[in-house]
């Protein structure tokens, strides 16, 4: 018989699987276990204390110690546990936070429709698309448009739009018809001696003539994130948005923006289609709008969206789809109370400005050896490290030297995450300016002993 395993780590290796985790070496380094959150702090049962430089899964926009969240979960815990939004029933807390939602959206929105994640959000988006090219009598009208590198959940229908290698490899992904555009990142895919201004008309060029040849009556939507998080914070090219907006109008093709990061305030406004003139006909929301409290997420979709289908469930007699979670009442009371203290607190503005302070500060050390890009708007950054500046390269596996870096950067007690060689930094909204200060006199800390410990003669 196997000795029962007794410490939380030996418990953790025994009988959890991790998300995104090799396995196989979870069972030989273990977790990190965190045990309790202050502000934008985090403390693991060590006692040892991290700067929370990612919110969570750039998430948890109000810190971790916000005691309003508590107490508005608590009371609504109290006054009505759960309900549901089927079958013509609804809530105090749902009715609420559709309106809040509809009413605070950058463009006109018709309906709120409520999901527990942001692939459920996606995978809502990407049905009630089909549905309602099936209700116009189109049912040729189901491609649907992507970019690369691009992130959108893990779902058997999110994960198809999600162009990332690590979620296909060996998941035998299913839905057809999705079409991958090039990544609109200027630094690594813009051609010798291409301006930004180019790039951005050769990328639209790109999407004209995927949409031609393959159609325009074929193609339903394109999905996109304001700013590509999971990618590697990819900060779309000078007037990209603008010429595909144009391109999508010109072939009525729906446009999704995808603003499970992006929402509220981390672009330095409440959306991230602000930021960037995006027009979208649908919406997809979490993350930040609960502060991630709970699980909690939605999306929006406008009357070009919400009447086809509202005449398609009339004709089949329901709208076939939700979640027995969707717009839970404690969820969507936490994210009310997320919300009025975004808009309370002034954190949109805040976020702005102590986001020019951390991109600024990072923009100082890009004459370092080992920094390649630093690139980022608002209050998310990251920081591309190279061993080769001229050839944009880091060491010979892609994610080595950013694995390096992101030891070294946990050793100096920040917690960021590592796209590749890109390190990210989307730390909570309520971070101070001298928290700021502290996380990048820790960073640069670690780019120095991440380039002391790499052989001599490495960096060129
Ligand atoms: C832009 C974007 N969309 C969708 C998702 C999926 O959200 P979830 O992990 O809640 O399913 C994520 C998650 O990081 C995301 O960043």
């Amino acid at each position: 018989m196997t000795a029962l395993p007794n410490s939380i780590e030996a418990r953790d290796k025994a009988f959890h699987l991790h998300s995104y985790t090799n396995a196989k070496r979870h069972l030989e380094v273990g977790p990190t276990v965190i045990e309790r959150g202050e502000g934008i702090h985090v403390f693991d049962n060590q006692g040892n204390r991290y700067i929370e430089a990612m919110a969570g899964l750039w998430s948890v926009g109000l810190g971790f110690s916000e005691q309003r969240l508590v107490d508005a979960a608590t009371r609504q815990m109290q006054k009505l546990p759960y309900y549901h939004n089927f079958t013509h029933r609804s809530h105090g807390p749902v009715i609420e936070l559709a309106d809040k939602l509809v009413n605070m959206a950058p463009v006109p929105m018709s309906k709120a429709f409520f999901t527990n994640s942001g692939s459920e959000a996606i995978d809502t988006a990407i049905k009630l698309i089909w549905y309602r090219a099936n209700a116009l009598g189109e049912p040729q009208r189901k491609k649907i448009i992507v970019r690369n590198r691009a992130y959108h959940g893990v779902t058997i229908a999110s994960s198809a739009l999600t162009s990332l290698p690590a979620n296909h490899t060996s998941f035998d992904l299913i839905v057809p018809n999705v079409l991958r555009l090039t990544c609109p990142h200027y630094w690594r895919e813009g051609q010798p001696g291409e301006t930004e201004e180019q790039f951005a008309t050769r990328l639209a060029d790109e999407l004209e003539q995927t949409i031609l040849r393959e159609g325009p009556e074929t193609i339903a939507a394109f999905f996109g994130e304001p700013v590509q998080g999971a990618g590697g914070v990819v900060v779309p090219a000078r007037g990209y948005w603008e010429k595909v907006q144009a391109i999508l109008r010109k072939y009525d093709i729906l446009l999704v923006a995808d603003e499970v990061i992006c929402g509220f305030g981390r672009t330095g406004n409440m959306f991230g289609s602000q930021t960037f003139d995006i027009q979208p006909d649908i919406m997809t929301l979490s993350k930040q709008m609960s502060s991630s409290y709970l699980p909690s997420s939605a999306l929006l979709i406008n009357d070009k969206v919400f009447e086809p289908i509202m005449a398609e469930s009339d004709r089949i007699g329901t709208l076939g789809h939700g979640y027995t979670g969707g717009g839970h009442p404690v969820a969507s009371a936490v994210a009310l109370e997320t919300i009025r203290i975004i808009e309370e607190e002034n954190l949109v503005a805040h976020a702005a400005h102590v986001g020019e302070r951390l991109r600024n500060g990072l923009k100082a050390l890009e004459a370092h050896p080992l920094v390649g890009e630093v690139r980022g708007v608002g209050l998310i950054a990251a920081v591309e490290l190279v061993t080769d500046k001229a050839a944009k390269k880091g060491l010979d596996a892609p994610g080595k030297l950013g694995g390096l870096a992101n030891a070294q950067l946990q050793s100096a007690g920040v917690i960021s995450r590592n796209m590749g060689d890109a390190l990210a930094f989307c730390p909570p909204l309520i971070i101070t300016e001298s928290e700021v200060d502290d996380l990048l006199e820790r960073f640069g800390r670690a780019l120095n002993a991440t380039l002391e410990a790499l052989p001599a003669g490495t960096v060129k």
